[in-house]
Formats: structure tokens, sequence, C-alpha cells
């Protein structure tokens, strides 16, 4: 049985439709397969575009993409079992078909092979084309993910052949659910799991061509294969490691204004479960304005729609994180939204900058935090687009120096100490001035 759901329209009579989200050219697909019991069977949401490439009457080229899918129908998708693989089948436009299929091991599941057709005689679409003719591309995937895992690959996923680019993002997928309950776990593709510091794996996705048969004539494909990456098929998550550290800018005018250099983590918990996130800086952008009393710095990726770190100045002489937003979507579809504007982090005075290179948290709210690493950050007074000195974090020197004031009783000679330790140290960052 197949459900879809057109939003924000509440679905005619039956119970779930097909869902339109996105920009105006992106549509997410979503889908929700159950079974003869009705209980949840196979979840996917996800997008994906087309760039075809067809021969003209007159022995040319031409290109098209197939971005904006219509209204999809999901015909001939299916559970499946232990026998027979799972299946999505989704029609579109004039004439596409797409389909996917799973199969089932003992604690594994893979997608195996996507398959994607169009008609060439539509001559809407295909102006001037040759040969009017139904063409198939199978894409082998092998992709293993761990039994009761939901695969998410936010990242942008590429299969290529000489004809057809087939772009795919904001994948999630779980053929096989168990009971009926959707997976709190995520299994990631490579490209999303900042933590993978394991060797890659040899990608396995050969995009083999079944087309019938095409012109005689063809030029040499100047594009080559792009797989999909395949991670190995280990059940059991790590714990995260540290994220990599990103290096982030704001500019007024042609002068930087902000600099931030830290790892960051997000620590969400949801329906109970909490899920940590290292943030890849290589696949996230970044933002900002400045201003006298104010500063901010946003970051997004495909996931994060926004992650809003706002400085404040106060008292007139330093500066202190205020404030911090963020809204994402999360591994099941929903949204993640968090606003505190009353936080009081990473205190220094105005005129430097403000470092901590232990791990800190971020307490943004009871259900998300933000675990940071080798962070330093200036939202105030930057000068030639360099960091000013240092004021350091006091996180480890706390823990450490009060047992002593407190073991030793406050005999002066002690704080002079620990003041003179406190100076020699803070000098020893004087001269940390670069990026
Ligand atoms: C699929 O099920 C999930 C969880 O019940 C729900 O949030 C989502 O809206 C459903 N989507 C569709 C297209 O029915
Ligand atoms: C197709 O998707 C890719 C990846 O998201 C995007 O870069 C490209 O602009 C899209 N093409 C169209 C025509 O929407
Ligand atoms: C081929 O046809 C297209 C229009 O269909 C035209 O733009 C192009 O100039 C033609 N090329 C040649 C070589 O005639
Ligand atoms: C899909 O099935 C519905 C009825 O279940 C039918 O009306 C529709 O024509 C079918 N679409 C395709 C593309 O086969
Ligand atoms: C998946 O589909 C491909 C072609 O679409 C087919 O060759 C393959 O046998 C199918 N696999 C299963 C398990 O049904
Ligand atoms: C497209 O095909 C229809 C018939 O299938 C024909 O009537 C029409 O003229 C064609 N349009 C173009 C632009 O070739
Ligand atoms: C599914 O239900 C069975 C029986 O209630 C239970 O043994 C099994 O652990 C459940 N599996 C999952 C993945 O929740
Ligand atoms: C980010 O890019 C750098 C250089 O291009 C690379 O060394 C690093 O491994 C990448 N990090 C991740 C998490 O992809
Ligand atoms: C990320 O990659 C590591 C190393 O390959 C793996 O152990 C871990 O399970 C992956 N995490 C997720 C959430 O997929
Ligand atoms: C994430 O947050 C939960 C709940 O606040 C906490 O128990 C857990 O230790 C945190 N994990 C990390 C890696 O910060
Ligand atoms: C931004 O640039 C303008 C024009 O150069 C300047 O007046 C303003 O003070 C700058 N603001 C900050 C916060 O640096
Ligand atoms: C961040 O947002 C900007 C504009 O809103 C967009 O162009 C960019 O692609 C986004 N970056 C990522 C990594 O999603």
């Amino acid at each position: 049985m197949v459900c879809f759901r057109l939003t924000p329209v509440p679905g005619s009579g039956l119970v779930l439709l097909f869902l339109v989200l996105g920009a105006v050219s992106s549509y997410a697909l979503e889908l929700n397969l159950t079974d003869s019991e009705k209980a949840l069977c196979l979840y996917a949401k996800w997008q994906m575009n087309f760039t075809i490439r067809y021969k003209t009457t007159n022995e040319t080229y031409k290109t098209v993409t197939i971005s904006d899918l219509g209204t999809p129908t999901y015909n001939g998708s299916v559970c499946g079992d232990n026998q027979h693989g799972s299946r999505i089948a989704v029609q579109f436009g004039p004439g596409f078909s797409w389909t996917v299929n799973f199969t089932k091991e003992v604690s594994a599941y893979s997608i195996d092979t996507i398959s994607f057709s169009y008609n060439t005689g539509d001559n809407a679409t295909f102006p001037d084309a040759e040969k009017k003719e139904i063409k198939t591309i199978d894409g082998h995937v092998a992709l293993k993910i761990p039994l009761n895992d939901i695969f998410r690959c936010n990242s942008l996923s590429t299969l290529e052949n000489k004809d057809v680019v087939q772009h795919y993002w904001d994948v999630h997928v779980q053929a096989f659910v168990q009971n009926g309950t959707l997976s709190t776990n995520e299994y990631l593709c490579e490209k999303d799991n900042t933590s993978t510091t394991a060797a890659p794996i040899v990608p396995s996705t050969v995009p083999s061509s079944t087309t019938t048969p095409s012109s005689t004539t063809t030029p040499s494909p100047t594009t080559t294969p792009s797989p999909t990456t395949t991670p190995s098929a280990t059940a059991t998550p790590s714990p995260k490691g540290k994220p990599d550290v990103g290096s982030y800018w704001v500019k007024n005018g042609s002068d930087t204004c902000l600099l931030a250099t830290m790892g960051l983590q997000l620590n969400i918990t949801h329906d109970k479960v909490a899920s940590v996130i290292n943030i890849n800086p290589n696949a996230t952008g970044f933002s900002g304005s400045c201003h006298p009393q104010t500063a901010l710095l946003r970051l997004n990726s495909s996931s994060i729609k926004y992650l809003d770190f706002v400085f404040a100045v106060k008292n007139e002489n330093r500066f202190y994180l205020k404030e911090v937003n963020i809204s994402m979507s999360l591994a099941n579809g929903s949204v993640f939204s968090v606003a505190n504007n009353n936080l009081s982090y990473w205190d220094a005075p105005l005129g430097s900058s403000y470092m901590c290179n232990k791990e800190q948290t971020v307490s943004v709210s009871g259900a998300f935090q933000i675990n940071t690493f080798d962070l330093r950050v200036q939202p105030f007074n930057v000068k030639e687009a360099k960091y000013s000195t240092a004021q350091e974090c006091s996180l480890d020197d706390d823990t450490i120096l009060i047992p002593i004031l407190v073991g030793a009783g406050l005999s002066g000679l002690i704080i002079v100490i620990v003041i003179a330790y406190l100076i020699g140290r803070r000098k020893s960052y004087a001269g940390y001035q670069t990026l």
C-alpha cells in the first residue's frame, strides 16, 4: 500500500499523501509505505534532479534538466520480505519513471540498484530528439546499511553516465522497518559522517547503461563516473570523534570584522534520544553582520537552515556570546529549533580575542548543547583580519587552582604566586596573533 500527502493542503480522504517542500525547483519526495497490517515497512525522503543529454535530428546534442518532478505517483512500490526485495517506484512528469530496490540480509539491508527511465518521444521535454524511444539507465549502488538503521545522506551524491547525470541530496531512507517504527539510529554516508577517520572504502557504484540502441556516432564520454560513497557495513556506531576545526569570518565591506576558528559538535536531544553531530567545515556555509554593539556569525549546511552566534558588548569594555539560535532538520524529517538570547559565554575584553583549546560546552537549552574544540573568536575590533591578543578560558585552571587555594588556606603568598602564574601565562599568548 502506498500513501502520500500534499502539504500544507490537507489530504483528501485517505491516509497519507505526497509532500512538496523546498525551493522553486527542488521538491522533496517523501514516502511512507505500509504493509497489509498498515505497519510502516519503508520510509524515504529525498531530493533529486536529472540532467539528460540527447541527440537531435541535426546531429547535435541538447541537454535538459528535470528538476520539477510535478506530483509524482508511487505505483509499484512494495514492502518486500526476506525472499523478495523491497522497492520504491516513482512516476513523474511525462513518462519518467524511477525505481530503487532493496535487498535484506540477516543483519543488514542493501540499496541495490537505481533505475531511471525517460521517453525521448515526448517532444515537449526533448524537442528535436533524433530517436523517439524509452531509455533506461541502471546504476548499481550496492550500499549496505545495518538493519534497523535509517540511512542519511544530506550531502550531494551523483550517479553519472554519458547521457544522464543524477543528483541526490537530503536523502533519508529506511527499508525493512522493524515493528512498524522508524529507527532513531542514523547510519550516515561518508560525506555526512564527519567523524570518519577510517581509510576510504572503495566505491562500488558503477552505473551501467542498458539503453535501447542509441546513435552509432556517439562521441566518447567526457564524463567519468562519480560514485556515491559506500561505507562499510559495521553495525555499531562508534562514539563521535573530535569535529574538524573550521575558520569562519564576516566582512563589513572589504574589512574583516569578525573571526572565529572552532570545531563544533552539536548535541541534540530529541524524543529522549541524544544525537551528536559534528559540523563538517567543508560542507558549511557562513555569513553574518557586524555592528558597533552586536555581531552575528551564521552557519548553514544542507541540514542546518541556520546556526546563529550573536555577540554583544557589555559594560562598554567586554564582549560575550549572548545568543544562539538554531533551526535544522533531523533525520526523521522533523525540524528542530531552539533560541536563547540570554547566554553568557566566551567573555573577554574588547580588543582581544577569546580562546579555549579545551572542549567547552555552550548549553543553549536542555535539549541543545554545543561542544566547542580549539575555539578562538573575535567578534569586535578585528584589525587587519588578524586575531588580537587572546584571553584564554579558565576551564582547567579553575579546577586546579581552587583546591590549592582552599587546601593551603588563603595565605597571601599563595595568592601572589597564583596571580603571578596567571599573568605569566596570559603573556605567553600575547604573541599568538596570526590566523
Ligand atoms: C510519514 O510518517 C511520518 C511519521 O509518522 C510523518 O511525520 C510524515 O508526515 C509522513 N509523511 C507522509 C508523506 O505521509
Ligand atoms: C540539481 O541539483 C543540484 C544539486 O543540488 C544543483 O546544484 C542543481 O542546481 C540542480 N539543478 C536544477 C536545474 O535545479
Ligand atoms: C541544430 O538545431 C538547433 C535547433 O534545433 C539549432 O539551434 C542549431 O543551430 C542546429 N545546428 C546545426 C548545425 O544546424
Ligand atoms: C497509479 O495508480 C492509480 C490508482 O491506484 C492510477 O489512477 C494511476 O493512473 C496510476 N498511475 C500510473 C502512472 O500508473
Ligand atoms: C533490482 O533492480 C535491477 C534492475 O532494475 C535488477 O537487475 C535487480 O535484479 C533487482 N534486484 C532485486 C533484488 O530485485
Ligand atoms: C510533437 O508531437 C506531436 C504529435 O505527437 C505533434 O503534433 C507536434 O507537432 C510535435 N511538436 C513538435 C514541436 O515537434
Ligand atoms: C520488534 O518486536 C519484537 C517482539 O515484540 C522484539 O523482540 C524486537 O526486539 C523488536 N525489534 C525492534 C527493532 O524494535
Ligand atoms: C575537508 O577538506 C580538507 C582539504 O580539502 C580535507 O583534508 C579534510 O579531510 C576534509 N574534511 C572532511 C571532514 O571532509
Ligand atoms: C561514522 O564513521 C565511523 C567510521 O567509519 C563509523 O564507525 C560510524 O559508525 C559512522 N557513524 C555513523 C553515524 O554512521
Ligand atoms: C549530550 O547531551 C546529553 C544530555 O544532555 C548528555 O547526557 C550527553 O553526555 C551529551 N553528549 C555529549 C557528547 O556531549
Ligand atoms: C562597517 O563599515 C562602515 C563603513 O566603512 C563603518 O562606518 C562601520 O563603523 C563599520 N562597522 C563595524 C562594526 O566595523
Ligand atoms: C547557506 O545558505 C546560502 C544562502 O542562504 C546558500 O547559498 C548556501 O548554499 C548554503 N550553504 C550550504 C552549505 O548549505
